[in-house]
């Protein structure tokens, strides 16, 4: 069993594919040879249908990327990692996320712990909307990173399960103009703060409590006991912190994996034990899907493999993610920190240096926002970016009456723009199409065959598209999880440790140095940008 995927004798048979029909593979070929395309490359999983069959592959293709996933023993690797084995090699530890979300009695991994813990964070969600804690009106959550983009994503993708008098605000960044704005609407009365940090030593998270305490006490507060909790897996920390209520939860939960975890707490304030519980139903679902599937059928497993297709073989460096839901519009953040801090990575499980590419950039913004701003070069531009495109079928606008039915217009207005990007990405356009069509807002002096190929597009540029039938605490669960798994699958493949993040340290420790020379204003020793830069920051 090969350890890396360009180890593995299925890399050079797929090398030999891409030179022979790889690189020079056309999608609208590809369908108007087969008619069938769209069924074949159609996939089913727990909530989530996938069209692949906008991308570059085919029969011979998926099933040379099928080799290269069993040479490299995905199947055990997967079975490792959802066994509890210390898959994170680095920090010697295992990576159980898929255990948060297994039900009472499934036999996962520290499942008694697991229902303990998510009992008592659900019992105190329901408090708080209750009103055991007085009459809470806003919930400001303190957590960065992992501890912020997954609760912050997820309640603002559910907003629409939430309730209007109980507001949840997320402030994450040292920067006070984070903190600030969200205090200055406050009742500290009436305001509950959760603090966030699974190992409660980030500078960010620290300063922003400390902050907020203050505001508190300032206030007149009195009860910080009462106003304040923590989710950490370092709770001795927390009640230094003076936080008497701190949920704890393990080393084997990795900050971007935690929203399952205690860290979820926002989630289950905002929308209640029972959507939180449906959440981790649709995750598990996905979980099942992914541990028992068939390669060829397992969604999580073939998108993997296209994300190293495309990664590996055909260069590109970037994926757009552009999901057609506003209240998706953190995703594409959301997914940079799973994605990039997961797989951006550039030394294999025994240390040695990659010769080939691992995470591509992941970005993007909600249709149909972005395709005013960057799809014109995702159409145009000189490079290849496969997109992903997330479609739901059904609306949850809560209107009622003539906006519900303007509403409703509106999401077939959002559909078809959705398809259309697509499309037009696929199709592109000649430039003697572009000579044959009336431009009215061109040039009319322009030569006319110049102005075409400014206004043809290459196409057979590919995209995948998501569709699920609703956005619910279920299908956002599984979809959630479909990622996270698809990320574990190409790091499989690379090779790499997907759970470790060193690479935030030595920016980190710098930043310990610096921090007392912005008082002190000391240059000595520091290389001359650094120095002119700081200088410049401190002059009076
Ligand atoms: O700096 C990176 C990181 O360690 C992330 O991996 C993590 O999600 C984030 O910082 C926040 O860490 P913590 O939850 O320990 O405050």
């Amino acid at each position: 069993m090969a350890k890396r995927c360009d180890q593995s004798p299925a890399w050079a048979e797929l090398q030999a594919h891409f030179a022979a029909d790889g690189r020079g593979f056309d999608v609208r070929e590809a369908f108007a040879a087969d008619g069938g395309r769209f069924g074949r490359l159609s996939f089913e999983a727990p909530e989530v249908f996938a069209d692949l069959s906008k991308n570059r592959i085919d029969a011979p293709t998926l099933a040379l990327l099928l080799k290269l996933a069993r040479d490299c023993g995905i199947e055990a690797k997967r079975d490792a990692l959802l066994r509890g084995d210390p898959v994170n090699t680095t920090e010697g530890r295992a990576v159980l996320h898929t255990a948060l979300r297994a039900p009472a009695g499934s036999g996962a991994p520290f499942n008694a712990e697991v229902q303990a813990s998510l009992d008592a964070m659900l019992a105190f969600a329901e408090g708080v909307r209750r009103g055991d804690r007085g009459e809470i009106r806003d919930v400001v959550h303190v957590g960065i990173g992992g501890s912020d983009l997954g609760p912050a994503m997820v309640v603002q993708a559910l907003q629409a399960y939430g309730r209007r008098d109980l507001r949840l605000h997320f402030v994450s960044n040292v920067d006070g103009h984070d903190l600030a704005p969200v205090l200055a609407g406050l009742d500290a009365r009436r305001t509950l703060f959760v603090v966030a940090s699974k190992t409660f030593t980030t500078q960010e998270t620290l300063a922003n409590a400390q902050a907020a305490k203050a505001w508190f006490l300032a206030q007149g507060g009195t009860d910080v006991a009462r106003h304040f909790v923590a989710t950490s897996s370092n709770t001795a920390a927390a009640a230094a912190f003076g936080i008497d209520t701190a949920f704890g939860f393990w080393d084997w939960v990795g900050g971007r994996y935690s929203l399952w975890s205690v860290i979820g707490l926002p989630i289950a304030i905002a929308v209640g034990a029972e959507h939180f519980r449906a959440l981790l139903a649709g995750a598990h679902a996905m979980d099942q899907h992914f541990a028992s599937m068939p390669l060829e059928r397992n969604l999580p497993v073939l998108l993997g493999l296209l994300d190293v297709w495309y990664r590996n073989f055909h260069g590109f460096t970037s994926r757009s993610v552009a999901p057609y839901h506003q209240g998706l519009r953190r995703l594409p953040a959301y997914l940079q920190q799973l994605e990039m801090e997961s797989n951006g990575k550039g030394v294999d499980l025994d240390g040695h240096a990659l010769s080939i590419g691992t995470s591509p950039v992941v970005w993007g913004e909600a249709g149909t926002n972005g395709q005013h701003a960057y799809f014109q070069m995702l159409h145009q531009g000189t490079d290849v970016i496969p997109v992903e495109f997330i479609a739901v079928k059904r609306p949850n606008h809560g209107a009622s009456g003539e906006l519900a039915v303007k509403l409703a217009d509106q999401h077939r207005k959002l559909l078809a723009n959705c398809l259309a990007q697509s499309q037009a990405l696929m199709q592109g356009k000649t430039s003697a199409e572009a000579l044959a069509e009336n431009a009215p807002t061109a040039s009319q002096t322009l030569d006319r065959e110049v102005l075409a190929r400014h206004r043809s597009f290459p196409g057979n540029r590919p995209s995948t598209t998501l569709v699920l039938d609703a956005l619910t605490p279920r299908s956002l669960g599984a979809l959630i999880a479909l990622y996270e798994h698809r990320v574990f699958v190409t790091g499989a493949l690379w090779g790499i440790n997907s759970f470790d993040q060193w690479g935030v340290e030595l920016g980190k420790a710098l930043c310990n140095q610096l921090l007392p020379r912005l008082e002190s204003g000391d240059v000595a020793g520091l290389d001359g940008s650094t120095a002119g830069l700081l200088n410049r920051l401190v002059a009076a």
